[in-house]
């Protein structure tokens, strides 16, 4: 089978589509901890790739980030050798064998409030360098609204939510988006539901929550799919490999693989931003307003 054929036969759309080139950035988030947030980062970021994505992948979990331990990638450099300008941007940006590169997060607890006047105007240099190689950012959070999780959303164009149908995965996601209402998020907010039985149990478990957060918080998430289970943990954790790669058939990956076409076409909607130095205002917009921001926010 050609690329070309590959890529349509993933379903996919490429960013190659539009009449010109846009660069945005996705941040990753969930209530609960473990419910397949870098998961979900990982193999989505494979199968963008394969379709012609240029997706750079920012371990945004500081101080407990694991990107980097799915995958055949051994980095020295991380985010915090950047910010104190230890590294250049070729030792950060790691390219992975799946068409997609890596930024690790630095190894001990990190607090982008905290970053000196230096360390913001180094921040904004690496969005601008990642803007200049890539059509897609994807910030993979820590579980919660931290102030870092919060920082990153303002960061984003896009936020993408994800839940497992578990009862206390959904309370904490429907808390999540509680809390976003109340800094008033800007970015479009969309759900995926991960390890799903099947498409009515990940659409139930959309349409609750939702439901919910419509009602008592005004916010109206989109729909992106659902993730069903994999049976290939032990062998992709074992190569580092992600399952995506190792079987590309199996209900898991046929069911990211839908999801992710989704989140592609979801991509290139009217939400689309328009200004291609956009993401250098918004970074330097959400240091500042991290600087004001109470500390009180949910772990
Ligand atoms: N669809 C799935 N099927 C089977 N196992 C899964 C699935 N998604 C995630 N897991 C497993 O659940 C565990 C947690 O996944 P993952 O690390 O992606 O969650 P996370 O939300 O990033 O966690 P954290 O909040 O700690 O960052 C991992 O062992 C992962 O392999
Ligand atoms: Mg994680």
């Amino acid at each position: 089978m050609s690329t070309t054929e590959s890529k349509a036969a993933s379903g996919i759309v490429s960013p190659t589509v539009l009449p010109r080139r846009v660069f945005q950035i996705l941040t990753i988030c969930s209530g609960k901890g473990g419910v397949g947030k870098t998961m979900t980062t990982v193999n989505m970021s494979v199968l963008l790739a394969q379709a012609g994505w240029q997706v750079t992948v920012l371990d945004g979990d500081l101080g407990l980030g694991n990107v980097k331990l799915m995958l055949p990638v051994s980095p020295t450099s991380h985010l915090g050798h950047w910010l104190t300008g230890q590294c250049n941007f070729e030792q950060l940006a790691v390219s992975t064998p799946f068409g997609f590169r890596i930024i690790s997060a630095p190894p001990d607890e990190f607090q982008l409030s905290g970053l000196t006047q230096k360390q913001q105007e180094r921040l904004v240099q690496l969005f601008d360098k990642i803007q200049q190689t890539s059509d897609l950012l994807i910030i993979d959070n820590a579980a919660g609204i931290s102030k870092n999780v919060l920082g990153w959303c303002r960061m984003a164009h896009r936020i993408l939510l994800i839940t497992t149908p578990d009862p206390t995965a959904m309370m904490d996601a429907y808390a999540t988006l509680k809390t976003f209402a109340s800094f008033q998020l800007p970015p479009p907010i969309s759900i995926i539901v991960n390890q799903a039985r099947n498409l009515d149990e990940g659409f139930d478990t959309y349409k609750r929550l939702n439901a919910a957060a419509t009602k008592f918080v005004g916010i109206d998430a989109g729909w992106l799919g659902y993730i069903g289970g994999c049976r290939d943990l032990r062998l992709a954790i074992k190569t580092r490999t992600p399952p995506v790669v190792l079987n590309p058939h199996s209900p898991f990956s046929r069911s990211i693989r839908k999801t992710t076409s989704h989140v592609a076409r979801w991509l290139l909607d009217e939400h689309m931003p328009t200004q291609t130095d956009e993401s250098r205002n918004m970074v330097t917009k959400a240091l500042s307003e991290l600087a004001h921001m109470a500390p009180a926010l949910m772990e």
